[in-house]
Parts: structure tokens; sequence; C-alpha cells
């Protein structure tokens, strides 16, 4: 049963991209299931900092094959765009170490012309989408209207007729809005160029991981945002479109739960989040500043897509419990511990208080998540530098107990920590 899904179980950004690189030193293939150019993986290597929003991470290991699944919506001129810089970087990229699925939706320029549109005509209630098509595009495939990888593999004549018509679609509801519609058959010319180039990559995924598993390949499944911005169960409307959790990876790369052996949830040591909808514990003052950095290093909390300040808080313990559930974790591994450094103590949201009733998962309108005041449980902190522990015995007794006390308030074992951006800055309890 070779799978390891890993799972982003806050917000996003919770430092995925670093946790399957490591993970892909073991794997032979890297999979990602869901969302588009919406994402930014940052992987830091040997002084390099590797930016990927839809290739896999498990690109950077030589030994693995990256596939991007049925799940996810592919705007194929930032992809030839991400090829292109890797190689640069001189990542080697060829059909023999990327797979693309035939059945992902393609992002069309209108889907990101009516991803502007809708978040301008929502006001004061944006949802504070990454507008990159991702909404739209969904929007499409759920409506049968979509157009996949799969049709680049046609006739370019025929491919392009599908492309011109589904813009052509799309510009009614520009139209509709009162925006300037697009001009399809420009718009499409880009994409035939790239269809020209991503052809050779695309295949069945579903068949093709099929008898990877069956011949014993290791696969990783790489989650993209997160749990608590699911289209499901997340705070609706403020999610992403697809399916982050547990359950998206197997619709999302047309794979069996059979195969599974391991989800592994990434956490922050704190909160954060970008764009708009509840978020119980966000804080402005200083301990908010401390968790956000200047924007000096790539580690900082600004998005790696759209460079926006992240909206910072203490560890909401509420919300990881939920995504323990939600994808039934099997492990829990925290990221950033070495942020937390050098503040006087720090607080932990065990429970809600909302109305007088006290909460231990979220509540399930946001209405009342609006209401929701967080109950804090204070620990010590540490004062020294925790960037250069290697095991846990290292760690100062103050984290070695915090760490210890989230998993015993989320009912999770966590044995891995991270204290640093680079590949080897991880804490492993090798006493478990
Ligand atoms: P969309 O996915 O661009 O439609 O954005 C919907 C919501 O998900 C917005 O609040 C975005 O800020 C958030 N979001 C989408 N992708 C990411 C991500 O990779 N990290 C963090 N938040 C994200």
């Amino acid at each position: 049963m070779p799978i390891t899904i890993l799972i982003g179980a806050q917000w996003g950004d919770e430092g995925k991209g670093r946790v399957v690189d490591w993970l892909a030193a073991s794997a032979d293939i890297v999979a990602r299931y869901a969302g588009g150019d919406n994402a930014g993986h940052t992987v830091a290597l040997d002084g390099e900092v590797y930016k990927l929003h839809l290739i896999p991470s498990g690109i950077l290991h030589s030994n693995v094959v990256s596939v991007m699944g049925n799940g996810m919506v592919i705007n194929p001129i930032s992809l030839v765009r991400e090829i292109d810089a890797l190689r640069k970087l001189g990542v080697q990229i060829t059909p023999d170490r990327l797979v693309i699925s035939s059945r992902a939706h393609i992002i069309t320029p209108a889907h990101i012309a009516l991803d502007r549109a809708r978040e301008s005509a929502l006001g004061e209630s944006k949802i504070g989408t990454t507008l990159r098509g991702i909404g739209p595009a969904y929007l499409d495939k759920t409506g049968r209207a979509g157009i996949r990888t799969g049709d680049m593999l046609l006739d370019v004549e025929e491919f392009a007729e599908r492309l011109v018509a589904a813009i052509e679609s799309s510009n009614e509801d520009l139209y509709a809005q009162g925006l300037e519609s697009l001009d399809a058959r420009e718009a499409a010319q880009n994409y035939l160029d790239a269809a020209d180039f991503l052809r050779p990559y695309i295949r069945d995924v579903s068949i093709y991981l099929y008898e990877a598993l069956k011949a014993g390949k290791k696969v990783v499944c790489e989650g993209a945002q997160g749990t608590l911005l699911d289209i499901d169960h997340g705070s609706y409307p403020f999610v992403t479109s697809s399916s982050p959790t547990a359950g998206g990876a197997l619709t999302g790369l047309g794979v069996g739960p059979l195969f599974v052996e391991r989800v592994l949830g990434v956490a922050k040591a704190f909160s954060t989040r970008v764009g708009g909808g509840p978020m119980p514990t966000e804080l402005d003052g200083p301990v908010a500043g401390h968790f956000r950095g200047s924007g000096a290093n790539f580690w900082d909390e600004f998005g790696t897509t759209t460079g926006r300040p992240r909206r910072c808080g203490w560890l909401d313990v509420v919300m990881l419990r939920y995504a323990v559930g939600v994808n039934g974790l099997s492990e829990l591994m925290l990221t950033k511990m070495d942020i937390l450094s050098g503040l006087d103590e720090l607080k932990l949201a065990t429970a809600y208080e909302i109305d007088g009733e006290r909460f231990e998962y979220p509540p399930v309108t946001n209405a009342q998540l609006e209401r929701a005041r967080p109950i804090y449980e204070t620990l010590p902190g540490w004062g020294v530098d925790i960037n250069s522990c290697r095991h846990f015995s290292d760690l100062p007794a103050a984290a070695r107990n915090y760490i210890r006390r989230v998993a015993e308030l989320c009912d999770v074992p966590i044995d891995i920590v991270s204290v640093g951006p680079e590949r080897d800055q991880l804490v492993i309890n090798h006493a478990q």
C-alpha cells in the first residue's frame, strides 16, 4: 500500500513544498491532485530558491516522476513558463519526468477575466482569490462546458475550434457584466503553441499510477491549498474551488483508497490566512508582526503567488483538530517552529466560546465563526535559536512541551517539525 497523501491542515501556505521535497527523496512518483497556479510552493536547496506553482515539488529530485492529476486546472501558458524557468535553473524536464493527465481542465484567458470581474462585483465581500481563473475554470468543469488537457491531443484545428467556442461562450458572461470581451482567435493562438509543446507529456494518469502502484512504486500525493480552503469542508464561500483534503487526492488522481498507507498533515506552528473569511485567532499587534516578518526573506508571510501580506495569529487547535478528523490524518508535522523563538509566551486556541457555548470543533456557519472567541491556553516560550536542532532532545524543554501539547489536544502524533527553510532543517523524533 505505497501511497502517502500530504495535506495542508490549515488555510494553505503550511510549507508543504519543503515537506514534499523531503518525502520525495524516498519516493518514485510525486503527484499533485488539485488546484492550479493559485498555489505557490517554495523549496530552498543549496542556496537556490525554487518557486513552483503548478509542477509538483518532486521535480527537484532526479529519481522522481512528477505527475499532474485530473483534479487540477492548468493554465498551459503558465505551465510552459514554469518549465522554462526550471530548465534555466538546471532542472531536467522531459516526458519521462513529467506526466500530465489528459483529464485535467484548461484555464482560458476568459476564466481569468471572469475571476477578476466576479471579485470586483463582490466589492467588500470579495473572496480575495488569486485572480488566476481557478473558480471559473472549475465552474465550467462541473457545468460540463470545460476543455481538457486531452483536447490538446486532437488535431490542431479541432482544438482551436473548441478553444474559440469556449472563450466565446465566456465572452457572453463578460458582456453581460458590461465588460470588454476577448478576441477569442487571438487568445487561442498562444494556447496552440503551448499545446504543441505540452502534447508529449499528456497521458492517462490513473492507469499510469495504477500500473506503477501494482509494480510496488511509492507515490506521494502532493496537496495544494489546505483543508480549511476545501470547497466542501472549508469556510464556504471563502474557499478555493477544489478539494485539497484527503478524499480529493483519490478523485483528483483516479486512484483507489486501498493503496493509501499514510495521511500526513502539515501545519505551521502558528496560523496564517490570505484572502477574506473568518479567522478566529487573527492578531494585529507585535506578535502578528513577529510571525509575518518584514518581507525581506522568502519565508516571511507574504503570498508566493500574489505577494499579499498574510493574516497571522496564534495556532488554532480547534481548526487543526477538525483537519485531523476530516482527513483522517495518521500524523501531523509542524513547520516554522523556529519562528516561535523569542516570544515570552505562546498561546494555543484550545476551544471557542460562541454565545456562551463551548465548541471543540468549528461551528457550522460563518456567522457563528465570526462571533467565536478563542479560549486560550498559555505556554512558556523559549529564547534560544533552534535552527540548528536536528533531534527532539536538542530542542529546549518549552519547545518540546509546545509540540507535545498540540499533539495531545489534536489527538495525533507529531514526530517531525521544521526549524528552517533548508532541506536538512528538520527535527525528527527518533524515540518513536
Ligand atoms: P482561488 O483559489 O484563487 O479561487 O482563491 C480562493 C481563496 O483561496 C482565496 O482566499 C485565496 O487567497 C485562497 N488560496 C488559493 N490558493 C492558495 C494558496 O496556495 N495558499 C493560500 N491561500 C490560497
